[in-house]
């Protein structure tokens, strides 16, 4: 059972990413994601996808949340909470999984939501496991 502060905690970065996907730009998939995250001083940095015409300019809405979080001076992701549209919680795409790593631990929670709540949790570790992320980068430099 999570205590009070963990609920309100989680009930604020559900709160976020809900508001973000309001305002997300999907008018070629249709699909509106919202993102927020909670950094290590407790703020909450949100996000939504922006699609764009030329499509691969385009970008998540983790990605512009995980820059508004770095463009504040933060460095450390203390848990994320990712909602698209429909019922099914939404998990991160692989390329954003890459991009939580930059600034997680293993044990960070990324919250797979819906906009019906917070849906599941998992950690950093399960949704990629056997990642290359900064500590292997540091290990082979010259
Ligand atoms: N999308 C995200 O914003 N995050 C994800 O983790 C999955 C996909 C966006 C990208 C695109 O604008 C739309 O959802 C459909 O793929």
């Amino acid at each position: 059972m999570p205590n009070a502060k963990a609920t309100d905690d989680l009930a604020a970065l559900f709160e976020a990413a809900l508001r973000a996907r309001d305002h997300a730009h999907a008018p070629y998939s249709r699909f509106a994601v919202g993102a927020a995250v909670r950094s290590a001083s407790g703020a909450i940095f949100a996000g939504c996808n922006v699609e764009n015409a030329a499509y691969p300019s385009g970008v998540c809405a983790e990605t512009a949340a995980i820059a508004a979080m770095v463009c504040a001076g933060e460095r450390e992701i203390a848990a994320i909470l990712v909602l698209g549209q429909g019922d099914e919680p939404l998990t991160p795409c692989g390329a954003c999984r890459q991009r939580i790593l930059e600034f997680a631990t293993p044990q960070t929670l990324i919250h797979c939501g819906s906009a019906s709540g917070p849906g599941v949790a998992r950690t950093m570790d399960e949704l990629l496991p056997h990642a290359f992320g900064p500590d292997r980068l540091s290990k082979g430099a010259p």
